[in-house]
């Protein structure tokens, strides 16, 4: 069977190129892109829900032709980031049942709504005006709009920026809901940690292109084995030495030492997934500055 998504040589330039042939296949599960901001992120997300037109290449949801047959591809996805689709003057319950009903839900549309409002910890305000939701409110009022009736694949860009810790954690909690229910997810991020906490997949988004592809632990793997970082009394790290672990390697390390840098601290770390999305996202000569 075809992958939910299937993308190939994908191009688009605005005054520069944003998306520079990009191939990716997403199996299903929860699925993150990690990138900076000015990635290319949203212009990828919006290409994948058929709201730009790329300049080259293919897509493919569910086996069907995005490009080629956009109303059916629609069929088979939601996303959020729809914010503007929530009516400021009606209440959240009443934005919930109306996009049920919208979706086809009839009489199960109220019921629908009670139970996402539940989710999203939306209860006591769910009779409030949406004028008066904070963003973090609004923000989980629009993902509980895109599970209204969850298509086969979810998009969710950024789902999280801008929400207190709070929030946050209740957004992962509703997200691994919907996976669990076997929804793909495709979501997009800044940060590594929801990245790791999310995501079966990680990829990352660099000039244009997927610079890297797997779970968290080979995304790790990719930066090499451990560091032996030489500490100031400051606590800055002056220098960061890679060596295989092993006792030979660390003697070998300490043994070529500047005599000046034998009475710095020795501090001996495994890299992290933050040690390899830096790697991954900036120029050697920028780690170094
Ligand atoms: N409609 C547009 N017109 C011109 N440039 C755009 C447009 N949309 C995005 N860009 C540019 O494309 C690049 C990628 O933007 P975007 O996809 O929004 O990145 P991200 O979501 O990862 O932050 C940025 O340099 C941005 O300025
Ligand atoms: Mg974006």
């Amino acid at each position: 069977m075809a992958d939910p998504i299937e993308i190939t040589g994908l191009v688009k330039t605005y005054r520069e190129p944003v998306l520079d042939h990009l191939d990716l296949a997403v199996a299903g599960g929860v699925f993150a892109l990690l990138g900076p901001n000015g990635a290319g992120k949203t212009t990828l997300v919006s290409i994948l829900t058929t709201l730009v037109q790329p300049d080259a290449g293919s897509v493919r949801i569910h086996g069907v032709d995005v490009l080629r047959d956009p109303a059916a591809a629609r069929a088979l996805v939601s996303a959020t980031g729809q914010e503007t689709t929530l009516d400021d003057l009606l209440t959240g319950r009443e934005n919930l049942v109306m996009l049920g009903r919208l979706l086809g839900l009839g009489s199960r549309a109220r019921e629908r709504a009670a139970e996402l409002l539940e989710q999203v910890d939306l209860v006591s305000a769910a009779d409030r005006q949406v004028s008066t939701y904070s963003g973090g409110m609004r923000r989980r009022l629009d993902l509980a709009a895109s599970f209204i009736a969850p298509a086969p694949v979810l998009f969710l860009d950024e789902p999280t920026t801008g929400l207190d810790p709070t929030s946050r954690r209740r957004v992962w909690n509703d997200v691994r809901t919907l996976a669990g229910s076997g929804t793909t997810v495709f979501l997009t991020t800044q940060t590594l940690d929801e990245a790791e906490a999310l995501a079966d997949r990680i990829a990352v988004l660099r000039n244009g292109r997927i610079v890297a592809d797997g779970t968290a632990a080979e995304l790790t793997a990719l930066v090499g084995g451990q560091r032996l970082d030489l500490v100031d009394p400051e606590g800055r790290t002056v220098r960061s030495i890679e060596t295989d672990g092993s006792a030979a390697s660390i003697e070998h390390v300490l043994a070529t030492l500047d005599p000046v840098e034998r009475d710095l601290q020795v501090v001996l770390h495994s890299p992290t997934l933050d040690d390899a999305f830096i790697a991954l996202t900036h120029d050697p000569e920028e780690i170094a500055a």
